[in-house]
């Protein structure tokens, strides 16, 4: 649905050059929900408005758009492009001074339909997103999840094939942001929407992306299923945005700062459990406990499902005969699991 092949994107400001987006190529399956993500300024916003041009990449850049190669259209074709591709944003973007309704119908004026068919599709889509009893409210009468809404229903009034979202939960709670996912999620299935998501909450990608690329500094450094590069990563910016998103990490500040909490005894060491692998549904920590006669004191865990396999860890004491938890250890690490031993006496 999406190719972007060698984008680049330079800024020139006062005499500098900035490079907001590096070579970046990239493809998004029809019908796919992918997440882009990175921290503060890698340059996610700026590859995204390349999808619709509204940014023009640097020169040998290339995008395609339902397999047509939009880098040389002019405005006047662009604009036909654009109608095939939706967006919204973190601060909505609603015309205040307009109801509920005149913002969705507002796009519909400039299709040569007629005033009543504008209306039933305003309707249906305000059903759509389930705001049916809020039509002559006016935006700041609504919660930020409604202003949303009314921004993916208008969003949709051009029947677009993608929809992009630039934040557009990052100014949200997180029941109201798990509620648009659910809605995204929703619109994916039932009209079959390409959607692409960025963000900088590791949650989002984790409740409804298929794939993931992950940016920094202009750069698309590593890309592919959630659960590979999220069970795997392979780049120390995606073992950040892990880090801080589980509460694994606080194992480390723990071990580094606080380690007379732990009363470790002669003999224990203090580990952190993390699953890679589907392995996490059998009962491990029950399992070594009997074999190797030792037992885990377990601190905390944090497992999660990512793209319906579970993921994460558990963080504990080992205590036993040392050489009982070394062969724990050597057992649980050939189930694919990984052990840290982050102290021990
Ligand atoms: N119009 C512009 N003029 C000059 N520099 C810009 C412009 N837009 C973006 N930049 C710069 O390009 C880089 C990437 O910005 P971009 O907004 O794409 O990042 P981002 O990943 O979306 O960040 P955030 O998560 O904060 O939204 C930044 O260094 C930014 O300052
Ligand atoms: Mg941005």
């Amino acid at each position: 649905m999406i190719k972007l092949s060698h984008i680049s994107k330079t800024y020139y400001k006062a005499g500098k050059a900035i490079k907001a987006v590096d070579d970046v190529s990239l493809e998004i399956r029809d019908g796919e929900i992918f997440g882009v993500i990175g921290f503060s300024g890698a340059g996610k916003s700026t590859l995204v408005r390349c999808i619709n041009m509204l940014e023009h990449p640097d020169e040998g850049g290339k995008v395609e758009v339902g397999g047509e190669e939009i880098t040389s259209f002019s405005e006047s074709e662009l604009r036909a492009v654009r109608s095939k591709i939706g967006m919204i944003f973190q601060h909505f973007n609603l015309m205040p001074s307009r109801t509920v309704l005149e913002n969705v119908l507002y796009p519909l004026q400039y299709r040569g339909i007629p005033k009543a068919e504008q209306r039933r599709k305003a309707l249906k889509l305000l059903e759509l997103v389930e705001l049916s009893d809020r039509l002559q409210n006016y935006p700041r009468e609504l919660s930020g999840g409604q202003k949303q809404r009314v921004a993916i229903a208008r969003a949709l009034a051009s029947d677009p094939q993608v929809l992009l979202c630039d934040e557009a939960t990052s100014a949200l709670d997180p029941t109201t942001t798990l509620e648009i996912l659910r809605l995204l999620k929703k619109l994916n299935q039932k009209l079959g929407l390409t959607i692409v998501i960025i963000t900088h909450q590791l949650s989002v990608v984790k409740d409804i992306c298929k794939r993931v690329a992950v940016m920094e500094h202009g750069k698309l450094v590593e890309q592919g299923d959630v659960f590979s590069v999220f069970a795997n990563p392979q780049k120390e910016v995606t073992r950040n945005f892990l880090k801080a998103a589980t509460s694994l990490s606080k194992a480390d500040v723990l071990a580094k700062y606080r380690p007379d909490l732990l009363h470790l005894q002669p003999g224990e060491k203090f580990v952190r459990l993390t699953y890679t692998g589907p392995g996490v549904s059998e009962p491990l920590i029950s399992t070594v406990s009997n074999r190797f006669f030792i037992t885990m004191n377990i601190l905390f865990a944090d497992v999660d499902l990512v793209d319906d396999a579970p993921i994460g860890g558990t963080v504990g004491v080992f205590s036993g005969e040392p050489e009982n938890i070394d062969a724990a250890i050597e057992y649980l690490r050939a189930k694919q699991v990984k052990v840290e031993v982050l102290a021990h006496a």
